[in-house]
Parts: C-alpha cells; structure tokens; sequence
C-alpha cells in the first residue's frame, strides 16, 4: 500500500482489543502516539469469541477514521493469526478489576490466559517482539508470560507501571502549582498494586528537589503521607467514580511506556517501568518489578547507584514480598488450570 513514510510499518498486537482500554489505545496507536510520527503501523487486533462482533466494529471505525500512519488492520479472535509477525505486543486482553477487590482478585482468571498466549507469541511472533503487559495482575502477568515463553529475551518482557508513575507526576505537578512536564525522576518501585512505593526522594520540580520546593511542614506531611497513598489508590477511586477502572490514562501511558523503550528517553531523565530484575536494590532477581528506567537504542536499564534509605527499603521489599507470594499464587493457579483441562 502507498504510504508518505519511507519506513517499513511495523506490526503490533493489541490483545483485548474490544474493550475499554482497546478502544482508546488502538486510536492512539494509529494516531502515531506509540511508535512515533513517521512509523507506520498495521494493527493486529485480538479478542475473544463473545466480543468479535465488538471487534469488527472497532475495525471499522478504525477504517473510517483513514489515519495516515495506518496500513492495515487484521482483527481476529485467532491467537496464531493475531501473534504473526508481530514486533509489539500490548497485552490487555483479560477481566478488569471491581469495585472492592484487590488487583490479585483477578488473577486465577488472567493467569492462565498469559501462559497460553506465552507460547503463541513465542511460535508466531517475531523473534525481537517487545512486549508490554497491561492486564491486572499485570507484573505477575508478565512474570508467567516470560515463564511460559522461554525463547523470549527476558528483556523483551515489561510491565506497565507507567500510569502510577504520570499519576505521581500529575499529583506533585498539582501540589507545587506547575505543568506536569516540569515535573521529573519521580519512581514507581515494585508492584502496580496498592503495595507500590511512589518515591519523590530523587526527583525535581523545574530542576530542583522536590523536596526542597515541597518543603514546608505542611508539604512535607503530605509528600510522605497523602501523596503516597493517592498514588498507590488511584486505580481504586479512578473504579469508584466511572464505574469503570482507568482506560484513556491507561492507554496513553502504555503509549508512552513503548515510545520511550523503541525512541529514548532525554537525557538525564528517567521513567519507571517493570522490568525482569537482575537484583539490583536488593530486591529478588526474577521478578518483574517496577524500577528506573533509562532507555536507548531499543533497551532498557536500570537506574543505579541511587541511595535509598532505610524507610524506603522497607517499602521496596514490602512490594517484593508481595510479588513472590502473588507468584506462587500464580503458579499454583496455572497448574490447577492445567490439571482441569486434561
Ligand atoms: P475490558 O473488560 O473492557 O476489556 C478486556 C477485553 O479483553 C475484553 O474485550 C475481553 O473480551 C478481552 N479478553 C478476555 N480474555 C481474553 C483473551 N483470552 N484473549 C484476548 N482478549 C481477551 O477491560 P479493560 O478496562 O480494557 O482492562 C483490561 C485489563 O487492564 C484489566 O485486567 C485491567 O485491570 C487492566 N488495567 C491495568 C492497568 C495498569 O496500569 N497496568 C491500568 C488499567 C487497567
Ligand atoms: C489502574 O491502576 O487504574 C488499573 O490497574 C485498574 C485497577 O484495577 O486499578
């Protein structure tokens, strides 16, 4: 097909594409927002049988929007066929959360869905396919993927903890009266769960600490208390007041997450992702835990050699605690799954 951009369109999946975060994130995808300006794309669109008809219709309106970056669309309730060739996958196909349950509710229903789509991805995907998990238990989630997918570079495999980190932004950008991009190097360790650690301690406001602009008594109350557990309860009154949990902030932040991992992030700034751990900050290598990110040439690492104090410790392992557990859970959850289907 005849398109402006010399370049060769890259392939996405988005799975779960028939639902709410489906329908805002496929617009922003083929809007340019993901892989940038000059990256055409052709989307791949995954849902599940009682949701095709949904899907043809997201297919639809996709055609009718004649984005100019946007090439082709396949929409298919075919795990293999949706896996093809793909270069990006976006993993949100799944159940969401309600109101009054914890994040791990979810999980015997969404963790098998990941094992089997592990192996998919693993056949049919491109052999450098990146992938971002988005469904709750959404590192968990991406932990049994990479279990499940053993030929996938383990770096290949992230989390989203993006959204708490713009969420951490948007709430200190509020606090200290100024527009949310002057706001940076706030991190989001651990789990996207309520046990997540949204640390301000190295992070600046218009180039200065935080916590030397926040530094009233009054600000600094607040930095450690209400700000912490705003952040880490967002998703849970995000749900109270739509009736719905988060998908237009959710779909631009997995935007943001795959954009700064393909294009970099500037110099001297750092965003948070969740990343297969090496260790780093003593927390238990083998989990994907949410740290600092940088990014280059397609990779990312990990922030080093920040100092973390003891208060923060305690809250980076809290989280990790929570992940091991939710890991047994996960696997137990798997195999019971496994045993009922034979
Ligand atoms: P939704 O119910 O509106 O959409 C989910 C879609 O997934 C549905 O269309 C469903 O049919 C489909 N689906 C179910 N099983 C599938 C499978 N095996 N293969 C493909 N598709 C399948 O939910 P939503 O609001 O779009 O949320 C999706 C997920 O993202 C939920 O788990 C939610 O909790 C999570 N979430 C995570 C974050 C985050 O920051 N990590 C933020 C918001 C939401
Ligand atoms: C969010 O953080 O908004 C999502 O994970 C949805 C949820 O269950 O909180």
């Amino acid at each position: 097909a005849f398109h402006w951009s010399s370049r060769k369109p890259m392939r996405v999946l988005i799975t779960g594409a028939a639902g709410q975060i489906g329908y805002a994130i496929v617009a922003m995808a083929a809007n340019g927002d993901m892989l940038g300006q000059d990256q055409p794309v052709i989307l791949h669109l995954l849902d599940i049988e009682p949701a095709k008809q949904a899907l043809q219709g997201v297919k639809m309106e996709l055609m009718d929007a004649a984005y100019p970056l946007l090439v082709d669309v396949v929409a298919t309730t075919d795990l293999q066929e949706a896996c093809a060739g793909v270069e990006v996958a976006v993993m949100v196909g799944g159940f969401p959360r309600k109101a009054g349950m914890e994040r791990k509710d979810v999980m015997a229903k969404n963790v098998s869905i990941y094992a089997q789509q592990a192996r998919a991805l693993e056949a049919h995907a491109s052999r450098d396919v990146k992938i971002l998990v988005i469904a709750n238990p959404a590192n968990t989630n991406a932990l049994m993927l990479k279990e499940h997918a053993p030929s996938i570079p383990a770096e290949n495999i992230t989390a989203l903890t993006r959204l708490d980190h713009n969420r951490a932004l948007a709430q200190i950008a509020a606090r200290a009266g100024t527009h949310v991009s002057n706001v940076r190097n706030v991190i989001i360790w651990g789990n996207h769960s309520s046990t997540q650690f949204p640390d301000v301690a190295h992070g600046t406001v218009d180039g200065r600490p935080i916590r030397e602009v926040l530094r009233g008594e009054e600000d600094a109350a607040w930095l450690d208390g209400e700000f912490v557990e705003t952040v880490q309860q967002r998703g849970a009154a995000v749900i109270k007041a739509r009736g719905l949990s988060s998908a237009m902030s959710a779909a631009s932040s997995a935007c943001d997450h795959i954009h700064d991992w393909f294009n970099g992030t500037a110099p001297g700034k750092w965003v948070s992702m969740g990343v297969y751990g090496d260790g780093s900050y003593g927390q238990p290598a083998g989990l994907i835990y949410s740290y600092p990110v940088t990014c280059q040439h397609g990779k990312w690492k990990i922030v080093q050699g920040l100092e973390i104090d003891s208060h923060c410790a305690a809250k980076l392992k809290a989280s990790a605690d929570e992940l091991l557990e939710e890991r047994e859970l996960a696997l137990a959850c798997i195999s019971e799954a496994a045993a009922a289907a034979q």
